[in-house]
């Protein structure tokens, strides 16, 4: 099964700086990467349109993602940027649900839920965030923060693509993570879960988002529950990434 690596640049890079990135990435993956990987990478919205036309130019085997849309199609949303339009400038991938999107501009599930229904219509693949805060972590509530964050975007949908993200909160830039035997474990759950709750028994790929760098990605990539990462931090220095995603292709 194909693993994936995506890069999240959060609100770093020009588009011309984006461009000098995604071209030292390329040049420093692995020749045979993409037999086993797909790469997406997830600038701004103003880098979209530029990274794309640099990818189809050049026929970069890399593709690209929104690091949000809108929760409405069109009409009076000022400053909102739609899956349609999007879809126009074929992105495939959109992350939804991100913690910082969820803590810092009060994204609850059910707009989540409706950004997901955006993106399910025009063909776009989600890469659904979840994951519990410190808090929640310490007081044993990890599972049903997740299940809820699941049931309440996912339940009784019939899915054609998804992917989910399992980011837990307090990982997030800080350098602490948990270990590649618990985050197997969480995303087996998740699997579960999302499976029980989708109508068509929904079998997701689960990638681990959370302080990935080229010196722990080897541990949690050889765990067979964990089918890809989310890099922050690691994803804004090309060489470096391109070594998280060689680690990647270098597994058994
Ligand atoms: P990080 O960010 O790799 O810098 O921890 C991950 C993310 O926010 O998706």
């Amino acid at each position: 099964m194909k693993k994936i690596i995506v890069g999240n640049w959060k609100l770093n890079l020009d588009h011309l700086q984006g461009i000098q990135l995604l071209q030292k990435i390329n040049y420093s993956l692995d020749k045979d990467i993409e037999e086993k990987i797909d790469i997406v990478l997830a600038p701004s919205h103003t880098s979209l349109r530029s990274l794309q036309t640099v990818i189809s130019t050049d026929n970069l085997k890399i593709k690209i993602s929104s690091q949000d849309v809108s929760s409405q199609n069109d009409g009076a949303f000022t400053g909102e940027v739609s899956a349609f339009q999007l879809k126009k400038l074929n992105i495939d991938y959109s992350i939804i649900g991100h913690s910082e999107r969820r803590s810092l501009f009060n994204e609850n599930n059910k707009i989540v839920e409706e950004k997901f229904r955006c993106l399910e219509s025009n063909n776009i693949m989600q890469v659904l965030c979840i994951g519990e805060s410190l808090e929640e972590m310490e007081s044993g509530k990890t599972l049903d923060v997740l299940n809820e964050q699941i049931a309440s975007v996912l339940k009784n949908k019939t899915l054609k693509k998804a992917l989910i993200a399992y980011e837990p909160i307090w990982a997030i830039g800080t350098g602490k993570t948990p270990t590649p035997i618990q985050v197997n474990q969480i995303n087996q759950y998740i699997k579960d879960v999302v499976q029980s709750t989708t109508a068509n028994n929904y079998l997701p790929k689960v990638l681990y988002g959370g302080s990935v760098n080229s010196e722990n990605a080897a541990a949690f990539f050889s765990c067979e529950n964990i089918d890809g990462a989310l890099v922050g931090g690691a994803s804004l220095d090309g060489k470096h990434f391109a070594e998280i995603v060689n680690e990647f292709n270098r597994i058994k």
